[in-house]
């Protein structure tokens, strides 16, 4: 059997960025190696980081949910003392024994490596895939330094790819000038954000307890899907004359109950007298919204009215609800990293133009669906239909 291959991204991830994410893929859809751990090294290894070990845990994380084939690993960060490679690589040969390793690397990178501790060692242990980059190196001093390196024992093999032209340290001047981004996905801009990383103004009070709570509670796609919603429920509000700070809050906890067991669910409705329907409190797409909204109180300490109805109907809407639940409700269906459906590119561009006739379309595709699959659809969803399809905003279309 053909040994295993696996790919190592090591970096501060400080924060990760999309030029992580291209090096990656360039690594896996190269046939080179089979799958690929995304490992952020410990604070003291390195050279100084500017966000926390575990806000970079969770960016990585959050980053990683972009291709499945990205595996973050604690190694180096759960490790007492100092980090470095060598012993991430030694570590691997225990857990692995018969895998081969290789690492990925800048072609900056590159040039650095015989700074690396115990290197003989090093290039025993792993090959290097490395990425072009511009700008930063001649190629001639390149060229010349991974020969030499070669002839200690080096492997290399250069990844075919564009050259990478976004760095961790060039996001982080981007935001503290307070500019626009390039090169951050969207749930970790969202992140930054709401943490006030790299010298940004903190935009939530309670962000750091409430990510903390939601990175624990919910799986990484779910995270990730929650930080967008904040972020796009803010923009519609921003678009419609809406508080952006409820919509935001609202966004970020919407979900908060999704990945609880239904046994929980079940007793969290039973107590709290949230719904006596059975086939709501049979299923984890009606349910969670009622709970969350509930467990956004209990739990996250939050009391305002307005944002858990926008919380308890983000799924199924309802008749004469909120501008302010209507976002949240649009935003969860077409916030940016969601999977594509049929009608997503028609209510995204009606997003711009009118909330009531996106979040109108929005809900006659879902209906549309549940409806082909002979699925149960809420009679909330069709009451909202029908109290949209009544209002001035959606009777003037076409008009
Ligand atoms: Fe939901
Ligand atoms: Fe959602």
């Amino acid at each position: 059997m053909a040994k295993e291959r696996i790919g190592i991204l090591g970096a501060a991830f400080d924060p990760f960025h999309q030029g992580h994410l291209q090096m990656a893929r360039a690594a896996l859809d190269s046939g080179r190696v089979d799958r690929l751990l995304v490992i952020p090294s410990a604070d003291e290894a390195y050279k100084p980081c500017i966000a926390g070990r575990e806000d970079r845990w969770k960016m990585a994380v959050t980053g990683c949910t972009q291709d499945d084939r990205l595996i973050p690993s604690r190694l180096e960060i759960d490790r007492p003392g100092p980090a470095y490679t060598v012993d991430t690589l030694l570590a691997l040969k225990r857990e692995y024994p018969k895998a081969e390793l290789f690492c990925l690397l800048g072609a900056d990178g590159a040039m650095k490596l015989r700074g690396w501790r115990r290197l003989p060692e090093v290039l025993r242990l792993c090959s290097f895939l490395v990425c072009p980059r511009v700008g930063k190196i001649s190629p001639g001093d390149f060229h010349r330094e991974l020969a030499d390196l070669t002839a200690l024992g080096g492997r290399f093999l250069m990844l075919t790819m564009e050259p990478l032209t976004v760095s961790s340290s060039g996001i982080r001047d981007q935001l503290s000038a307070g500019g626009s981004v390039q090169g951050l996905s969207y749930p970790l801009r969202e992140f930054i954000a709401l943490k006030g990383l790299y010298g940004t103004a903190p935009r939530m009070a309670r962000a750091g307890e409430w990510i903390e709570k939601l990175f624990a509670a919910l799986n990484p796609r779910r995270f990730a899907h929650s930080l967008s919603v904040a972020a796009y429920s803010r923009h519609l509000a921003r678009l419609y004359g809406v508080d952006p700070r409820q919509a935001e809050e609202a966004g970020l906890l919407h979900d908060c109950a999704k990945c609880l067991p239904m046994k929980d669910m079940r007793r969290i409705a039973a107590a709290h007298s949230l719904t006596d329907d059975p086939t709501v409190l049979e299923s984890n797409a009606l349910l969670h919204s009622l709970v969350g909204a509930q467990v956004a109180r209990d739990e996250y300490g939050m009391e305002d009215p307005a944002v858990l109805e926008a919380i308890a109907y983000h799924n199924t809407g309802r008749a004469g609800m909120s501008r302010l639940a209507m976002c949240v409700c649009l935003a969860d269906s077409i916030e940016p990293t969601r999977p594509g459906y049929p009608l997503l590119d028609q209510v995204r561009v009606l997003s711009e133009l009118s909330l009531e006739r996106a979040l109108l379309l929005s809900l006659e595709g879902t209906s549309a669906y549940v409806r082909q699959r002979g699925k149960y659809l809420h009679p909330r969803t069709q009451e909202t239909i029908d109290w949209l399809k009544s209002l001035p905003e959606t009777r003037s279309a076409g008009k």
